[in-house]
Formats: structure tokens, C-alpha cells, sequence
């Protein structure tokens, strides 16, 4: 029950590891808001919680900045806080070699992946400046330290997520916000799975086999995580960015 007077927003709750988030942190006793953009999704995660009294799902879309204000200020009116933020939504993107990508394409998923976790963050750091104190997790990735983990948009943003990740440390750290990074690297979830949230994905079933765990990583191990990074335990962690990939960037023997 350590989070038990604490408020976590979680965005793209409605699938996956943020799925997996809402549940810990509900099993936690924390009051969640999931986010997502499909409103029946998140509504699902919650449910799924077990305790829909701890959770609230709220529509939004990460890169439209009315919706972020609209759903900040909601959350604020509801608890009177926010503890925890975690930047977790994100999309893939299409593989492409980067001369046959479109600019549309190129910034759709700039937009999600990076242009989220910045407004996310942007309105949520006032209310964490006004208590003294909170945390924010940004969901990287592999493709934060290296390529072929998708297309250029995809590693771009993955790598803009980290240096996000740092200057905001570097600017709120002293202030009472501590900001980490978490990087995946495969996770069994829609996402990543063959048949998933894009057609161009590769499989990647047999690389992770070829890694150090030889298996996939569990969406609730990244959801433990990000509990321990939230928590107390973690106080003198700052700006960092946890690897969680079974050793796949130290020891693959196969590119992604
Ligand atoms: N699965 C992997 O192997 C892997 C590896 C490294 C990093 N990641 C990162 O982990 C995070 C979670 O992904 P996942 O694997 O759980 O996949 P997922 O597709 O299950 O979850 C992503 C969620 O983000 C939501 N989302 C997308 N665009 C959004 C927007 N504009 N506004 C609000 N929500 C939006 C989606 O609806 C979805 O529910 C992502 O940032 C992803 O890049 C995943």
C-alpha cells in the first residue's frame, strides 16, 4: 500500500504495459488515471484492476494539446494532485528506409512519441512544482541507444524521449521532481507481437531468443518497475534510464 495517498496518471492505459501499470499501481493502493484514446479500452484496464473505485479512465490524445490540458485539469479537480506520471503511450512506425517516408507519416509519430511526454509533462510539472515533490517515468525504449528497432521516426523519438528524460531532470530535479526513464526492449504485448498494431513489423520472435533470457519481456515486469522507480525506494535515482531487455542491447546475437 505504498502508494495509498498517492494520484498516477498513466497514458495509452488502454492496452499492453500501460494496461499492466494501472493494475500495480491500483494493487498498490494508488488512485490511477488511465489515459488512452480509445475510451473503452482504458475503461477495460480499469476494470480489469479489480478495485474500479481506485481508477478513472479519461480519452485523450498525447499530442493534442487542448486534450492534455483538459484532462490535467480534470484529474486535478477530481484528487487534488498528481504524484506520478507515466509517459508510456506510444506507436511503431512503418519500417520505411527514411527517403520513402512521408512528413505526415514522420510527424504523427514524432507527435505520440515525443511531443506526448513533452505536454504531458509540461502541465503536470506546475501542480508537482506547487506540492514540493513527484516523479515522472517516460516509457523509451531499445531504440533510444540504437537503430533497427523500427523506422527513423520510431528511433528519433525514442532517442528524443531519453534527452527529454535528462533535461527535465536537469531543470526540476533540485525542485523536487525526480524524472527516469524506462527501456524496454521486447515486450510481449499488441505492439510488439507479430500481427500487431503495424504490418511492417518484423518478427522478432527468434531474436528474442537469442537473448541472454531467451524469452519476451513480461508488460507487468515494466509495470514493476515503474513502481519502483515511483517509490520511495528509488529517491536517489535521477535521470536515468533503466534497461529492461534481457540482455538483448549488451548480449543479442541478432539486430533487432
Ligand atoms: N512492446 C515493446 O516491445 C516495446 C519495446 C520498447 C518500448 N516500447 C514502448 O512501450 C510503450 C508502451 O507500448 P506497448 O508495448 O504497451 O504497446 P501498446 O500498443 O499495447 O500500447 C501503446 C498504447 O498507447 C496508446 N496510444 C497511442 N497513441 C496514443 C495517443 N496519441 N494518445 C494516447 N494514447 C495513445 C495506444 O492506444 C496503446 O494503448 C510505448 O511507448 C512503446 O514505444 C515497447
Amino acid at each position: 500500500m505504498e502508494f495509498a495517498d498517492k494520484v498516477v496518471v498513466v497514458t495509452g492505459a488502454g492496452s499492453g504495459m500501460g494496461r499492466a501499470m494501472v493494475s500495480e499501481f491500483i494493487a498498490r493502493g494508488a488512485r490511477v488515471a488511465a489515459l488512452g484514446r480509445t475510451l473503452e479500452k482504458v475503461e477495460e484496464s480499469v476494470r480489469l484492476a479489480g478495485d474500479p473505485e481506485k481508477g478513472k479512465a479519461f480519452s485523450v490524445n498525447v499530442a493534442t494539446e487542448s486534450d492534455v490540458v483538459r484532462v490535467i485539469d480534470e484529474i486535478i479537480a477530481l484528487w487534488g494532485r498528481v504524484d506520478v506520471l507515466v509517459n508510456n503511450a506510444g506507436v511503431l512506425d512503418s519500417y520505411e528506409p527514411a527517403h520513402t517516408v512521408s512528413l505526415d507519416a514522420w510527424q504523427e509519430v514524432i507527435a505520440i512519441n515525443l511531443t506526448g511526454p513533452f505536454l504531458m509533462s509540461k502541465y503536470v510539472i506546475p501542480q508537482m512544482l506547487e506540492q514540493g515533490k513527484g516523479t515522472i517515468i517516460n516509457i523509451a525504449s531499445l531504440s533510444s541507444f540504437s537503430a533497427a528497432g523500427g523506422g527513423s521516426a520510431y528511433t528519433a523519438s525514442k532517442h528524443g524521449v531519453l534527452g527529454l528524460t535528462r533535461q527535465l531532470c536537469f531543470e526540476y530535479g533540485a525542485k523536487g521532481i525526480r524524472v527516469n526513464a524506462i527501456c524496454p526492449g521486447a515486450t510481449a504485448t499488441p505492439m510488439a507481437l507479430h500481427g500487431g498494431t503495424t504490418e511492417a513489423l518484423p518478427d522478432m520472435a527468434s531474436g528474442v531468443m537469442k537473448t541472454p533470457a531467451q524469452r519476451w519481456c513480461k508488460p507487468e515486469e515494466v509495470a514493476r518497475l515503474t513502481a519502483f522507480l515511483a517509490g520511495g525506494d528509488a529517491d536517489f535515482v535521477h535521470g536515468s534510464a533503466f534497461v529492461i531487455d534481457g540482455g538483448w542491447l549488451t548480449a543479442a546475437r541478432e539486430a533487432f
